[in-house]
């Protein structure tokens, strides 16, 4: 699926044309590739001044990567990120030095750039000045992000539960923000604990020697999370209706994984998968919830049919396998669930499909500390518009709009929702737990 306009306005006569018209121009988006440096350019790591010491911290782990980590903005310089940290500033007058020296060198960020912001989310039993000094850096910075161009993302970590600025999914976290595997991940502020987790001995293949199920598989977003969890080092398992199975066939022989024929709605799903991954991988690490159907109407024309077909596949196959795999007592698994930013907005003729996708997020909440408890993590990704055959049947003129409302101006590709999955399933994100991640370029409808 294509975005010709993207494609048009980047590109010979048409660019020049769309330039003097002053259209709308979106950046095309720079996605990983192995061997590919992570960022586009040096790094500057800022601070107020109580933060200082974390931003020294985070700045040492940064050079370990290779990157050119710089402490002071220079003139000269054509930055590739710049790491805002304030996980000390404890007064709003705090910040403002910091925040405005970020301000000073967004001009010279260079395309597909990186802001990312380094702070502690607001607890319970924090001081009010406090609160407001940490609860004031989600709003600048989803309002930086809107202000960022040419393919220039930012996205927050949000310490918790006393995390320290070099836990591992911490770091992991600012290293995924950081690359171009977040290309699409745009104004988001991702919560990470302290968690049992171990950064790779290779950042290129994180997922080596994990056995990893996609429902879903045969086409679209699933079969891009079996090519990436593939590509990051998982044996894959590929899940599709029968009536998928070729394109389940194309997916599994491609990254040379195995199929299971299975509808997820199935009574057995659950147990069917574990008893698949174990008896052809010898285990089980990462499933991921990604098979979902669209029955739209709106709700006064809503038939039985379409309200249940739509629960049933994309909220209580989910559940039921979930309590499957609990009940199996299955070790260290990794859940990552396909929401959808209509379950957080909600979306005209989609009441079934709202109800749905805001289900994942609920239940991925609830089944956190189930999971958390036997060494995993439940997590929920809600893509905004991803170019899919899904979405290729919905009208031109909706598709355009939907499209244009992200701050990247455009839709997001397959493989952006699945390098988020790939992120969150990695040993390193086991600190990530019953979180969403939009992948939606700022779509700007929602949070
Ligand atoms: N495309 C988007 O813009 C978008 C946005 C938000 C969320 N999502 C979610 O991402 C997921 C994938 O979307 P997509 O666009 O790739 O959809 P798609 O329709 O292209 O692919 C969905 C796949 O799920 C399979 N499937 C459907 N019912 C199944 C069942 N009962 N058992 C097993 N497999 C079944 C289908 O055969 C198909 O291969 C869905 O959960 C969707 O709701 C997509």
């Amino acid at each position: 699926m294509t975005d010709t306009y993207t494609k048009a306005v980047n590109s010979g006569f048409t660019k020049t044309l769309a330039t003097k018209l002053g259209l709308p121009r979106p950046a095309v988006l720079r996605r990983f590739r192995a061997g590919d440096p992570l960022t586009v350019g040096p790094v500057l790591v800022l601070s107020d001044d109580a933060s200082r010491s974390d931003a020294d911290t985070l700045a040492t782990t940064l050079l370990g990567w290779d990157l050119d980590v710089r402490r002071e903005p220079t003139d000269d310089a054509r930055w590739g990120a710049v790491v805002l940290v304030l996980t000390n500033a404890a007064r709003p007058t705090e910040v403002s030095e910091a925040v405005l020296e970020l301000g000073s060198v967004l001009r010279r960020l260079a395309p597909n750039g990186r802001v990312v912001t380094v702070s502690r989310a607001a607890a319970d039993g924090d001081a009010p000045e406090l609160a407001a000094t940490r609860n004031g850096v989600d709003g600048f910075l989803r309002s930086v992000a809107k202000e960022l161009r040419y393919g220039t993302t930012g996205n927050g970590v949000l310490l918790t539960d006393g995390a320290a600025v070099d836990a591992p999914s911490a770091l992991a976290t600012v290293r995924f923000f950081l690359s171009a595997r977040s290309a699409y991940v745009d104004g988001q502020l991702l919560a990470v604990g302290p968690g049992d987790a171990e950064l790779p001995a290779d950042w290129d293949h994180p997922l080596t020697g994990k056995v990893a199920v996609v429902t879903g598989a045969a086409r679209g977003i699933g079969a891009a999370i079996a090519r990436t969890l593939a590509r990051d080092g998982a044996t894959v398992v590929c899940v599709d209706v029968p009536a998928a199975g070729e394109g389940l066939a194309r997916t599994a022989n491609a990254v040379g994984g195995t199929t299971l024929q299975l509808d997820v709605t199935a009574e057995d799903a659950g147990t069917r998968i574990l008893e698949h991954a174990r008896t052809r991988h010898g285990r089980l690490d990462i499933v991921v919830h990604n098979a979902g159907i669209l029955r739209d109407k709106l709700l006064a024309n809503m038939k039985p049919a379409q309200w249940d077909a739509v629960i049933a596949v994309n909220l209580a196959a989910q559940l039921r396998i979930n309590a499957q795999l609990l009940e199996a007592g299955v070790e260290g698994l990794h859940v990552v669930s396909l929401a959808s930013t209509s379950g957080i907005a909600g979306n005209k003729g989609q009441a079934n499909y709202g109800f749905s996708k805001a289900g994942v997020i609920g239940h991925t909440r609830a089944t956190a500390p189930l999971v958390a408890a036997h060494g995993g993590t439940a997590n929920a990704v809600a893509p905004g518009f991803i170019e899919t055959e899904m979405t290729s049947s919905i009208p031109f003129a909706t598709r355009e709009v939907a499209r244009r409302l992200s701050s990247l101006q455009q839709g997001g590709q397959p493989v952006d929702v699945a390098e988020a999955i790939a992120f969150l399933a990695s040993p390193a994100a086991a600190g990530v737990n019953g979180q969403v991640l939009r992948v939606c370029g700022q779509n700007l409808v929602g949070r």
